[in-house]
């Protein structure tokens, strides 16, 4: 197996509180619990003899933690790292673009449930205007093509999608709407019964605008893209609960506090942290290739449980989303 992707979270913190996501009173890691940005680094170098060509960071809100702009170069400067992208709730963005494109970040992926300031407020206790905000200086300084994310939710805002997609036409961004996961604080009340299966999304889109056209997306592999040539944009569909990706899945996520996660249906973790702090080399080397095994192995038993969710206590916010 090659990997060639990672996904890298940078600190638990959020400045939101997505009502699916952190339960009331969370509390989050010291500091000297988290990987620091040389240990980020070496893992990432270490990675990239086993294909590791992009990486994403990702939180908590990644915009959260001290210096992010710092990590950034340090990874961008790898040789082999072709493309260092980042998951944010937008909320800082504006005041970070900038500094963030200087030192190397490609491009952004912004999460948006609601494109109605009082729904967004309700689900996320935030400000819809600071994320367009943000969203309009990341494409002033080039930090593109931007992804929207939007989790949806049935009974909530499953009636936006034509609105996401006239957004989508608007800003120039791709939007890739989601399946709600049991996950977090969501698996609390999460039922099946709230999770909109997006084909029916789909089919309202296509109404309206015309037949979808599949893309061969590249990327991490999750999200199916469509092209609509009425508007000159693509359209993603992530569906793991309706329609499960996890054939050949090489995903992995590394922790705030140094784990690595092996995928978000179980609660497999491989903790990389002391290794990094105190091992060899070979240490790092030989955990790889443990790693990748394990990465089948889990892939296999997912398989045979037909994709379901063990319980998995960890938030969102403190795996990496
Ligand atoms: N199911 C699906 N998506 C989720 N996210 C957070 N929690 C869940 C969940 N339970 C999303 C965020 C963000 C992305 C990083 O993950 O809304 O868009």
């Amino acid at each position: 197996m090659e990997i060639s992707y990672l996904r890298i979270s940078v600190t638990d913190k959020c400045n939101l509180k997505c009502f699916y996501c952190r339960p009331e009173g969370m509390e989050f890691f010291e500091k000297e619990k988290l990987l620091s940005f040389e240990e980020i680094r070496n893992f990432v170098k270490a990675l990239t003899k086993y294909g590791l060509k992009r990486v994403r960071l990702t939180g908590g809100e990644p915009l959260l933690r001290k210096d992010i702009e710092k990590l950034v170069k340090m990874l961008s400067q790898i040789p082999e790292i072709e493309d260092v992208s980042l998951t944010t709730n937008g909320i800082t963005l504006a005041r970070y673009a900038q500094i963030l494109k200087k030192n190397g970040l490609n491009r952004i992926n912004v999460s948006i449930d609601s494109l109605k300031p009082k729904l967004f407020y309700e689900m996320t206790k935030g400000n819809l205007e600071d994320v367009l905000e943000g969203i309009k200086v990341a494409k002033k300084v080039g930090l593109t093509p931007i992804k929207v994310n939007a989790v949806v939710i049935r009974g909530v805002n499953e009636e936006e999608a034509l609105d996401f997609v006239e957004f989508a036409k608007e800003q120039k961004v791709e939007v890739r709407f989601i399946e709600m996961m049991p996950l977090g604080q969501g698996q609390i009340y999460w039922d099946l019964d709230m999770v909109k299966p997006l084909d029916l999304i789909k089919q309202k889109i296509e109404k309206k605008y015309g037949k979808l056209i599949p893309t061969t997306s590249v990327g991490s592999g999750a999200a199916r893209v469509y092209y609509i040539p009425k508007y000159d944009i693509k359209v993603g569909f992530i569906t793991p609960i309706s329609n499960p990706f996890c054939d050949g899945c090489s995903k992995l996520r590394l922790t705030a506090e140094g784990n690595i996660k092996l995928c978000l249906r179980t609660e497999e973790e491989l903790p990389v942290k002391d290794l990094l702090r105190y091992g060899t080399q070979e240490d790092l080397d030989n955990f790889i290739r443990h790693l990748l095994i394990e990465k089948e192995r889990s892939n296999a038993q997912i398989q045979k449980s037909n994709y379901s969710f063990s319980e998995c206590r960890r938030v969102m916010t403190s795996i990496g989303g």
